[in-house]
């Protein structure tokens, strides 16, 4: 049965989503119906479609009491909105429905657990967060809340963890058919754990072992894991809140982490090997991936970050867009990722410049654009010292740009949207020290309409930034102090 609370969002939504241009909204990024999203949730293959959730606001955009959207895709590029799955209705969860995730159980029917959030009075104006996990069982498009929900709760907890900060369960069903579920954690130490949970059915779920304990290393608490073996490793991601930067790795504030290393199946324990960030811009938080039925394992992250949330203004009538869904592997240690090849079918208007040697401002024929798939290889022109500097402006006019700039002699790549025309004083540039020798380096650049997500050096590194410039401004321009040669390959995405 459809709640009130559901109900009227699913009307709300149908409606306030006609008010929303299509060129108003990005070209292939999955952006929320109307009103506001975060995190991606219950990112899952099901009955031949990918179906994608979110924690979705659908009455303003700002955060709010969180519903889950949803839509679904036959290629990751084009989405198909569905009605809202989830409202806060019940008791239990009666202050929002949280990040969860999506499994198919043996029956055929789709499996969400979500965290059910419920505020609990302490004193005088004083409320605080209880979080537990709950259930809901459906077809694709209508789901029903399980009738002994919360599957878990405060009794489930190892010694000394918190029931405000219990969150984010992500699942999934291992070979011998045994469900598991990765659940973040705040222990005793205020820094972040992982819990690892199991269960026969899907319903009944047993706490099996702390998988991994920060110990106040990155950040504190851990939203959002997710936990998988890929290429005969295992990879833990999570997503510290209040992190501290380590050189050029993380950022301040919400980042994102990947953790590579061992599991141990019999004990339930990882140990890492290495740690990385999953993505060097300004602008990704709480990924999730997806096994593809062709063994893809595939990632999307909100095209977000809490600490630059007021880039934009509550009164536009959407915000919150997801990032490009990314193919993951892991080479030598480390997290490689590389648009979906989906992507190539998109590609038009192939536009080729090649030996291409500058040293100063050009711009090239035939590169512009906002919805853009450029490679760009640099080098130093032969026989000449390496360059100072390289940079490639796009989505710009007379006034306004965003800048990638890359320094050889630092090795360091750095996104700057200062000049994209935004109003706030947050966060505008970052930079990442990136992998070159000699001033060689390999970029493939994706635009759309209102984001930047740059792709170094075959997806060994990514940086992720949103720009919200007048689409007019459409050009592309390429900047050398020294002398430098380049490649570029660029296509429409239509
Ligand atoms: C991460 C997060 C999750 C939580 C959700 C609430 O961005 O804080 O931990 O479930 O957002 O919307």
């Amino acid at each position: 049965m459809t709640s009130q609370t559901l109900r009227e969002a699913r009307k709300y939504e149908e409606t306030a989503e006609k008010i929303i241009k299509k060129e108003d909204r990005p070209g292939f990024h999955l952006s929320v119906r109307t009103g506001w999203l975060n995190d991606p949730n219950g990112f899952s293959y099901y009955k031949g479609e990918y179906h994608l959730f979110y924690q979705y606001y659908p009455y303003e955009s700002r955060w709010g009491s969180m519903h889950w959207g949803h839509a679904v895709s036959r290629d990751l590029l084009h989405w198909e909105y569905l009605p809202a799955a989830l409202a806060p209705d019940e008791a239990y969860d009666k202050d929002g429905c949280f990040s969860g995730s999506a499994v198919t159980l043996p029956d055929g029917r789709h499996l969400l657990m979500y965290t059910s959030v419920c505020k609990k009075h302490l004193e005088n104006d004083v409320f605080c967060d209880i979080q537990t996990q709950s259930l809901a069982v459906g077809d694709g498009i209508d789901y029903e809340k399980y009738a002994k929900n919360p599957v878990l709760d405060e009794k489930d907890l190892p010694e000394g963890a918190s029931n405000i900060d219990f969150r984010d369960p992500k699942m999934w069903q291992a070979e011998d058919g045994t469900f598991y579920c990765v659940i973040g954690s705040r222990p005793a130490d205020g820094s972040g754990q992982i819990l690892l949970y199991t269960s026969k059915d899907g319903f009944e779920w047993k706490f099996k072992s702390v998988l991994i304990s920060n110990r106040n290393r990155f950040g504190k608490m851990w939203e959002c894991p997710d936990f998988f073996k890929l290429d005969d490793a295992w990879v833990l991601l999570a997503n510290p809140q209040g992190m501290l930067p380590k050189g050029f790795e993380y950022h301040n504030g919400d980042g994102t982490l990947c953790l590579i290393g061992d599991f141990d199946e019999e004990a339930g324990t990882f140990t890492e090997k290495s740690d990385q960030s999953i993505d060097y811009g300004i602008d990704f938080y709480a990924p999730q991936t997806v096994l593809a039925p062709d063994g893809r394992r595939i990632m999307i992250g909100w095209m977000q970050n809490w600490g630059t949330c007021s880039l934009r203004t509550p009164e536009e009538p959407w915000f919150g867009q997801m990032s490009i869904p990314r193919e993951l592997s892991v080479k030598n240690g480390r997290l490689y990722q590389r648009p979906v090849r989906e992507l190539d079918e998109m590609r038009c208007n192939k536009v080729e410049h090649l030996n291409v040697s500058f040293s100063d401002i050009i711009r090239l024929e035939g590169v512009k654009g906002r919805r853009v798939d450029m490679e760009v290889v640099l080098r130093p022109e032969e026989g000449q010292e390496i360059y100072q500097k390289a940079a490639i402006r796009f989505a710009q006019d007379d006034n306004f740009y965003t800048a990638l700039s890359f320094r050889p002699r630092e090795s360091i790549l750095k996104v700057d949207r200062k000049f994209s025309g935004s109003r706030k004083a947050i966060i505008h540039q970052r930079r990442s020290l990136v992998n070159s020798t000699d001033g060689n380096l390999k970029l493939r650049i994706i635009l759309d309409r209102f984001s930047v997500e740059v792709f170094v050096n075959d997806g060994e590194h990514v940086l992720t930034a949103t720009m919200y410039t007048d689409q007019s401004a459409d050009g592309i321009s390429f900047f050398a102090d020294g002398k430098v040669n380049m490649d570029v390959v660029k296509y429409d995405l239509y």
